[in-house]
């Protein structure tokens, strides 16, 4: 397995511009299913473990990833889908291959598909789904660790979330867009990603609108004509290059993002003292503070703070000047990474979903091991944090689901890392064989 070595304490400084989300391309390209006529052709496609994961999970079905001129481009061709089903090799490396059996449903009303079980951020059940999916006229029977569902035909209902579930709502869109009526979501989540992946689908012939915040309303339609889409901006690497600035005290421009998407990390960074210019609707500069104050987090659905920042905010936090309470609200279970930054000298304590963090002067390289894609990312950060002694993040490809080139990216801005592939011998160079490799601004 890949490890991460890092040679910390120095400021990153430069451009980085980020790529297109992850979580928007997911649903995007499974959606590809419901339009079987022509190729879908989806630009801004990051480059991502989850994205070839979901790629593999496609072709299983029947349908034909195309040679595209760019890498960010992704032509597939959905006619030949013969096979309904999702198997446990790929939904255990991706659980978000669940989101197969909306468009499933939709376009051949049938899929069976393994149950994503526990991870390690929770339990994360998929009952909402298959609750919504009953309602709209679906027959659920789970199985030898499958659940399956068929149905004559589908017809629209009137679905409310117990609360808000992303894919969730994406899932239940997808498979209301081609049924017969009007499906009215209720407590519909509201990340940006649902409404990027409602864009790619209207234009292709849905008739989605999200008519309050939380209830979208979707008229079934007998057809879609052609997917073409460009993904937007992933604004959780957005988020984590701006902590690497803050964390780092660099000072960094961010392209090709969505500003407005990313309103709570911009406030809370600015009141640990990082300053902001927001350049334009798509670009902005953060420089890191010489003192990081101390803020309360609290994680909630989307237009409030996002799980995905909890852990590279909490990164931050361990060389604040004070004491915070980072509280998590979504998952159950998602400070795996507490117990590896206390490895790099971090002060935490955790009570239930509150982790209580006390500020320290500084943090020092250790070996630590990633257990989870953003778990990951804010072990990086403490990384390049710490001031003293490389830093060594084994399991990353936890990482690799997620962020694409993030060392080439980090390096770019002046990072000392270095990814040592796990054929390589005696896996970590020591500190001397670091520096003599002449990487970035320490060597
Ligand atoms: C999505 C994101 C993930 C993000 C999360 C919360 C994708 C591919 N993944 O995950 O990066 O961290 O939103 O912003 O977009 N729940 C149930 N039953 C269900 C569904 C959800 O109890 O059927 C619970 C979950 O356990 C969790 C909460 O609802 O506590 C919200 O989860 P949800 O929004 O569904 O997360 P995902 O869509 O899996």
């Amino acid at each position: 397995m890949d490890k991460m070595v890092i040679e910390g304490g120095f400021p990153l400084i430069g451009e980085v511009s980020i790529s297109g989300s992850k979580n928007a391309s997911l649903p995007i390209i499974v959606s590809s299913i419901m339009f079987d006529g022509c190729d879908s052709e989806i630009h801004n496609v990051p480059d991502l473990e989850d994205i070839k994961t979901i790629k593999k999970l496609l072709t299983s079905l029947g349908a034909e990833i195309k040679e595209s001129d760019k890498p960010d481009k992704l032509i597939i061709n959905t006619s030949g889908i013969n096979n309904y089903e999702a198997p446990y090799d790929l939904v255990k490396t991706m659980r978000a291959s669940v989101l197969v059996l909306g468009p499933l449903l939709a376009k051949y009303k049938r899929a069976r598909v393994s149950l994503p079980g526990g991870c390690a951020i929770g339990a994360r059940p998929i009952d909402f789904h298959l609750n919504a999916f009953k309602l709209l006229g679906v027959t659920v029977e789970v199985e030898h660790g499958y659940v399956e569902v068929y149905a004559d035909k589908l017809k629209g209902a009137e679905i409310s979330f117990p609360i808000p579930s992303v894919t969730g709502t994406e899932n239940v869109i997808m498979a209301a867009t081609l049924a017969e009526g009007t499906t009215v979501i209720k407590n519909a989540a509201r990340e940006p990603e649902i409404d990027d992946m409602i864009l790619a689908l209207n234009n292709g012939g849905a008739d989605i609108k999200r008519t309050e915040p939380s209830v979208i309303i979707v008229n079934g339609v007998k057809k879609l004509n052609k997917l073409n889409h460009k993904v937007l901006p992933d604004r959780i690497e957005a988020g984590t290059f701006m902590v690497a600035s803050a964390v780092t005290k660099g000072d960094i421009v961010l392209k090709d993002i969505n500003v407005s998407h990313l309103r709570t990390v911009i406030d809370k960074l600015s009141e640990s003292g990082a300053k902001i210019i927001i350049n334009s609707s798509s670009s902005l500069r953060i420089k890191g503070a010489k003192t990081i104050k101390s803020v309360d987090i609290s994680t909630a659905p989307y237009p409030d703070f996002p799980t995905d920042m909890q852990a590279q905010m909490m990164a931050l936090m361990t060389i604040s000047s004070g004491l915070c309470v980072i509280t998590e609200n979504v998952f159950e279970n998602r400070f795996m990474h507490v117990a590896e930054l206390i490895r790099l000298g971090a002060s935490i304590k955790v009570r239930n979903n509150f982790a209580i963090v006390k500020g320290v002067r500084k943090l020092s390289g250790a070996e630590v091991m990633a257990t989870d894609l953003r778990a990951s990312a804010s072990l990086v950060l403490a990384g390049l944090a710490s001031s003293d002694g490389l830093t060594t993040v084994s399991r990353i490809y936890h990482l690799d689901r997620g962020y694409e080139k993030m060392e080439k990216k980090l390096s770019n801005l002046g990072a000392i890392i270095s990814r040592v592939k796990a054929s390589e011998p005696s896996a970590i160079p020591d500190e001397q064989v670091f520096k003599d490799l002449n990487y970035g601004k320490g060597a």
